[in-house]
């Protein structure tokens, strides 16, 4: 099989890494990849927003399947532009259909459903310009902090958790009249503040039956002791210690099953992979928020302990065909800590050459912000450089093994956290 694999990140990496040990795989593509996926397949320079140009590659290379590694081009509807293309309806497209890809497009959609189908979440109320009093009212009867939240996409910056009622009031009139997040927050949800520790679950369905993934926790601030701005993910681990056997049934019957059988229920045709961005409360598991897509960075923790052939699982989501199906795991822990350029999230340099990658060993190098530059040298590309992911018994095994090549790999103004994981070992 020909795949397209479509995206940039580690994630991306971590995905072709899996699928090219795949024996269904012929030739890999990546589009637009980076200086991971080049050394597993072709990287292509084609502009993914534009479906007719991915048409065009699709039609000339013989791809038999496209995988959808981010949300745009789903959110944009790429799923639903080869569904109804003569030419294209016949590849599988893993990721969903435009209308069920607002479960992540629009946080008011997903909490609507949410509340439909009875799955817990925090409570909320939606609010745009014609409704700014109420809404004001609405945060006056509210407890701090208060969470806004943008409605449609907004690159991972659109919540706000603010202390004070009049910033509250100040931030949402901001962000409803003045379109701080663009068309984004012209509607904006408010809801109540959920205190606990999250932890993040996968799901892979056809629409009908869906496998689940390991649970992964990732680390989102700059700073240790998860202190300073957010980022696009400064690491992860997977498993998550307490989200147990138990922990996980909970999860799987009071969210990922009324999740399916709702998608179900509202014709929602969805094949791919489901993200459940959760908080444990006491006990119980909320959901925080849907994505349509693998998360960036806990695939580079989570598919590496996927024992079974995801290539054979992509048709078989393809095929309608998941019910037959099982999924194995490695039973070790993968800790994964991203190298990141100094500056990020603010303003970073690029272009440091990077060394130390024959040292590497006994892990698994995952690129994100990295190129190959003329002369042949990896360079850095972006704010998140690299994903050092380790395996390891317990916890602390797989930390150690990760730490120790992320110190020998260099590159000018290198910066990762060095306290990943110490949340969770005194739980
Ligand atoms: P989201 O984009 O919805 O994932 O929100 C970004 C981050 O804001 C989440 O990962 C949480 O850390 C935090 N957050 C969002 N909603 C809430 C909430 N209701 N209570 C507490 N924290 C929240
Ligand atoms: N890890 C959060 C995300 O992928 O959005």
């Amino acid at each position: 099989m020909n795949i397209l694999l479509i995206g940039s990140g580690g994630r991306e990496h971590a995905l072709a890494w899996k699928m090219v040990q795949s024996p269904l795989l012929t030739t890999l593509f990546t589009a637009p990849g980076n200086a991971g996926t080049s050394a597993l397949g072709e990287n292509v320079d084609i502009n993914t927003n534009d479906f007719a140009e991915v048409k065009k590659f699709v039609i000339e290379k013989g791809v038999d399947m496209v995988v959808v590694g981010p949300e745009a081009p789903l959110v944009a509807g790429i799923h639903d532009f080869f569904l109804n293309d003569d030419h294209l309806k016949e590849i599988p497209v893993i990721g969903p259909e435009k209308e069920a890809a607002m479960l992540e497009g629009s946080k008011d959609f997903a909490k609507e459903f949410m509340k439909k189908y009875g799955i817990p979440t925090a409570k909320y109320e939606t609010f745009d310009k014609s409704r700014i009093e109420e809404a004001f009212t609405f945060l006056e009867k509210m407890k701090p902090p208060y969470v806004l939240k943008a409605d449609g996409l907004a690159a991972g910056k659109g919540v706000l958790i603010i202390d004070s009622l009049i910033e509250a009031k100040e931030q949402l009139r901001d962000m409803i009249e003045n379109e701080r997040f663009g068309k984004a927050s012209s509607k904006v949800v408010i809801e109540e503040f959920l205190n606990g520790i999250e932890l993040s679950v996968f799901v892979l369905t056809d629409g009908l039956s869906y496998l689940v993934l390991p649970s992964a926790k990732d680390y989102k601030r700059i700073g240790e002791g998860d202190t300073g701005p957010n980022t696009g993910g400064m690491g992860s681990i997977s498993p998550v210690p307490f989200a147990h056997e138990q922990f996980m049934q909970k999860i799987e019957r009071r969210i990922i099953k009324p999740t399916i059988d709702g998608l179900q229920n509202e014709g929602l045709r969805y094949k791919g992979f489901i993200f459940f961005g959760l908080i444990k409360v006491g006990d119980d598991p909320y959901v925080i928020e849907y994505n349509v897509r693998m998360g960036d960075p806990e695939s580079e923790s989570v598919i590496p302990r996927i024992k079974s052939d995801m290539v054979e699982l992509f048709r078989a989501v393809g095929e309608n065909n998941l019910s037959g199906k099982t999924i194995e795991f490695e039973d070790k822990y993968v800790a994964s800590v991203f190298l990141v350029s100094g500056g990020y999230p603010g303003s970073y340099e690029k272009g440091k050459v990077m060394s130390g990658f024959d040292a590497v060993k006994d892990c698994i190098l995952f690129h994100a912000g990295t190129k190959r530059d003329a002369n042949g040298n990896i360079v850095t590309n972006g704010g998140r450089v690299l994903a050092v992911s380790a395996y390891g018994d317990r916890m602390e095994d797989a930390l150690n093994k990760a730490y120790a090549i992320a110190e020998n790999i260099n590159f000018e103004g290198k910066y990762y956290r060095k306290d990943l994981g110490r949340d969770l070992m005194d739980l």
